[in-house]
């Protein structure tokens, strides 16, 4: 529920006009980036999962309608997650091109760009519903088994639940290979926080806090979500062959994934960059990457999840890192400068305190990267094609780092005109916490510009 002041402040700002692109205004959007964080719960698709970082669809829906696009046209985001701008961009009758750095998310974005489950004689729902009757019945020998789990998974669910998701898991694991198999896994991946009885909100989790489940019943549950994923397939526009939806998983800061795109052949961007020091995408994920087996230790986490991440969080920055980072960034002319003087900022701040926290260094790293991506993008797009990001400022130890009039910067060196930079909302202060207190007032922000 907002409160009248929210609703005030949301009407003023979604009052702002896109200027020279759309006299239009643009709607509140009901969820995910852009109003509250997190995909959405309702909305086809973006329901098969909730992803902390994830956008609100309705939004991106906006955005792509207000970039007027030609039809067919093919849309990028270097920040893919789990594929929000690909599913309204297909929607909109657009082809896509994303890159995700997560593993696991960016498996479940290919799987919602794919169109149809392989050919099989059964519905979706009528195997979960098979797999969970079968669960049912092996759930007794599985509650014996379950001190075998990680720590973090025992911690978070009690021991019937978790007896049935254990069984549940097992026998889709089985099932590797047949053509339901990865939507079954994303419905099981999906209901582990509607059943869970401790703290598993977004965008960590807390085994140490009870809290009464969401959810009671986690076959039911199961069931349920494969059948809104049946009804979402279903229900998705039909495609037509030419267009085509792509996920690369990897880093697109580098140039590999970007090899599978030719050169200007994308007509826009929507996308939305990891936020400085906002969460980290790879610890958010880790109740369903221990359920799943993918990791089982903080060090898989660092080699398996987020090796391709770009630093955006002080547990990610290095001494290294940071030297090679501030020597290339020069490479961008001016914004090297600006950013060396707030990093000397968050240098004397950290030198005040006797465990500081090493934001200096990530700061580099973070914009190098940002250059990368822009770099990687001015080379795949055409000439006159809009770019929108939304993207949030940051204040570490009250140091303001205005990130969006950066990105700016970075890209009108690179060859993009700038065109907007448009309040969205005000946002929490993350950073005011005990160590990194400060006031200063934070926001998410709209820009746009256009490759020249
Ligand atoms: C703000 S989220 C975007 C979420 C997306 N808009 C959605 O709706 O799900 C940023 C995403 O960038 C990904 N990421 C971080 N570094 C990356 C990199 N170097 N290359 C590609 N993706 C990266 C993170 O894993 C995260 O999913």
């Amino acid at each position: 529920m907002l409160t009248n002041e929210t609703q005030a402040e949301e009407q003023l700002l979604t009052d702002v006009t896109l200027g020279a692109w759309r006299p239009q205004p643009l709607p509140t959007p009901s969820s995910g980036r852009g109003r509250t964080h997190g995909t959405s719960r309702n909305e086809p698709f973006d329901r098969w999962f909730r992803y902390p970082a994830g956008f609100a669809s309705d939004y991106v829906t906006t955005l792509l309608a207000h970039l007027e696009l030609d039809s067919e046209s093919l849309v990028l985001d270097p920040f893919a997650g789990s594929a929000v701008t690909g599913t309204a961009a297909r929607q909109a009758g657009h082809s896509f091109f994303g890159v995700e750095a997560h593993p696991l998310i960016a498996e479940l974005a290919r799987l919602k760009l794919q169109s149809q489950p392989r050919a099989t004689d059964k519905t979706l729902g009528e195997v979960a519903r098979t797999l969970a009757v079968a669960a049912a019945q092996q759930s007794s020998s599985a509650e014996r088994r379950i001190d075998q789990e990680p720590d973090l998974v025992t911690r978070c669910f009690s021991t019937p639940v978790l007896g049935q998701l254990v069984a549940l898991r097992d026998l889709i694991r089985a099932g590797a290979g047949e053509s339901w198999n990865l939507h079954a896994k994303w419905a099981l991946l999906g209901t582990l926080r509607d059943v869970a009885s401790a703290r598993v909100g977004w965008p960590y989790q807390r085994p140490g806090t009870e809290r009464k489940p969401i959810h009671s019943n986690p076959l039911a549950r199961f069931v349920q979500r494969a059948e809104w994923m049946e009804q979402d397939i279903r229900e998705a526009a039909e495609s037509p062959n030419h267009l085509s939806y792509q996920v690369i998983q990897g880093d697109s800061c580098g140039k590999v994934a970007w090899k599978n795109l030719s050169p200007e052949s994308a007509q826009g961007c929507v996308s939305s960059p990891p936020y400085l020091n906002n969460f980290d995408y790879a610890d958010a994920t880790r109740l369903e990457l221990y359920f799943w087996g993918d990791i089982s230790s903080w060090a898989e986490m660092c080699t398996e999840v987020r090796s391709d991440m770009l630093t955006a969080t002080t547990q990610q920055s290095s001494v290294p890192a940071a030297r090679i980072a501030t020597a290339r960034l020069e490479e961008y002319g001016e914004i090297a400068d600006s950013v060396l003087d707030i990093t000397s900022k968050l240098l004397a701040e950290r030198n005040k305190r006797p465990r500081g926290k090493e934001y200096d260094r990530v700061l580099p790293d973070y914009f190098l990267a940002i250059a990368q991506v822009l770099e990687n993008m001015a080379t795949a797009l055409k000439p006159g094609s809009p770019v929108v990001w939304l993207v949030g400022d940051s204040a570490p130890y009250g140091v303001y780092v205005d990130t969006p009039r950066l990105i700016g910067d970075i890209a009108q060196g690179l060859g993009f005109s700038f065109e907007k930079d448009i309040t969205l909302r005000k946002r929490g202060q993350r950073w005011q916490s005990n160590s990194v207190r400060h006031d200063v007032q934070l926001s998410e922000r709209l820009i746009l510009f256009r490759k020249s």
